[in-house]
């Protein structure tokens, strides 16, 4: 168990939730998920599932029409063929990194990984007796992993490597250019498999998403890990899944019958009308955070010691912090404390994020504004 590590994510929350109990006002910038409503025949679905009698246990890979209806929607956004059987429904998209490591990775070999990037994919790389070697995420690369870089650190006992496009914490995303350079770097390996973190691939706000997973001969070394908690703000349902080669999604469903039986019934009927009905909810969400990347990103710009970057995916900035001359996790304490603005310090995702905070915008722009101007009167200089 020592070497399990944590989301900090959950901590701050915590602490957060302390101080208010003691009356203080708190901005929840801390934590990764959309404020939005799950849109409502998402919810009508569920409903009429649990009528229907979708209470019981289902397959281990999950229920046979959302298999289906996933592996359209990847063959549709990815531009490849997935077939059912290489999809495998998971409680969130979580488990799939879990697994996928646990099914793939043995003790002594090396992952590659984002740093900063989801603290989970270090915890469990460690966990499973691997080494986790991470690939520093810079800002004057508009915090996209550098492919030359992984070139240079893949070794023959290199096993996995995790992308994360668009990016948390960081917002960076991913070029075709830059998949096709990785994608170079194992064309001769068979033995080593990408585990990409698409779990943002619909909040996106220029261009379009990429997966290394459509370039040529890719999709048989990959799995794509993609969900419904942030596309169509369900982190609550719990409902994710992993596309991947037949026999991986075999090995991955074992893992299933092994751990959760199956995933939620009527949360995975819901699931189907997710994908299958009208996305303007989602578009809407989009354009909200979009509104919102921009107050957060000029109103930082104008604090006293921070710099920050326009993301240009998922929902969180993470602007520099050093002229402010404190570390991020003492400048974190200090704003939950002094100005009442729970924030994220950028090692909680790994020690390439010293000198950055992790914020999230997934919160109004009013709130936004109250947490901008609190932060802004406790960083100005006397
Ligand atoms: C990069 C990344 N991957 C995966 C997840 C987990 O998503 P889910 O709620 O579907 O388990 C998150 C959630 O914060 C995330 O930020």
């Amino acid at each position: 168990m020592e070497t399990l590590g944590t989301e900090t994510a959950f901590e701050v929350l915590a602490k957060a939730k302390a101080l208010e109990k003691q009356g203080k006002d708190v901005v929840h910038l801390e934590i990764g998920e959309p404020d939005f409503d799950t849109p409502k025949n998402i919810k009508e679905a569920a409903v009429k599932a649990l009528n229907a009698g979708y209470t019981h246990y289902g397959p281990s890979a999950g229920i046979p029409e959302l298999r289906k209806a996933i592996a359209q929607y990847i063959s549709k956004t990815r531009k490849i063929k997935a077939d059912s059987d290489e999809v495998v429904v998971t409680p969130g998209a979580k488990p799939i990194m879990f697994f996928a490591i646990l099914a793939w990775v043995n003790p002594g070999e090396e992952v590659l990984y984002p740093n900063p990037g989801f603290p989970i994919y270090e915890s469990v790389v460690n966990f499973v007796g691997a080494k986790p070697v991470p690939i520093p995420l810079k800002e004057e690369n508009d915090f996209r992993l550098d492919p030359e870089y992984v070139k240079e650190k893949i070794t023959k006992k290199t096993k996995m490597i995790i992308l994360n496009s668009p990016e948390n914490p960081t917002g960076g995303v991913l070029t075709e250019e830059d998949l096709k350079v990785i994608a170079d770097c194992i064309a001769n390996r068979d033995d080593v498999i990408v585990l990409s973190d698409e779990v943002y691939s619909r909040i996106i706000y220029e261009g379009e998403h990429e997966s290394i997973g459509s370039l040529p001969e890719m999709k048989e070394k990959t799995i794509i890990l993609d969900g419904f908690s942030k596309t169509y703000a369900m982190t609550g349902w719990r409902l994710g899944y992993g596309v991947m080669r037949k026999d991986l999604a075999q090995k991955v469903a074992q893992l299933m019958t092994n751990s959760n039986s199956c995933t939620c019934t009527f949360t995975q009927m819901a699931g189907i009308e997710a994908l299958k009905g009208p996305q303007n909810e989602v578009e809407r969400m989009v354009a909200e955070f979009k509104k919102r990347r921009e107050v957060i990103v000029s109103g930082l710009n104008k604090i006293e010691g921070i710099t920050c970057r326009k993301p240009r995916g998922a929902f969180y900035v993470f602007p520099n912090i050093t002229g402010t001359g404190m570390d991020c996790r003492k400048l974190g304490d200090y704003l939950l404390n002094e100005a009442g603005v729970a924030v994220l310090s950028g090692t909680s995702f790994g020690k390439y994020g010293e000198g950055y905070l992790r914020i999230s915008f997934a919160n109004s722009i009013e709130n936004i504004k109250k947490a901008l101007d609190r932060v802004s009167k406790v960083l100005k200089k006397p």
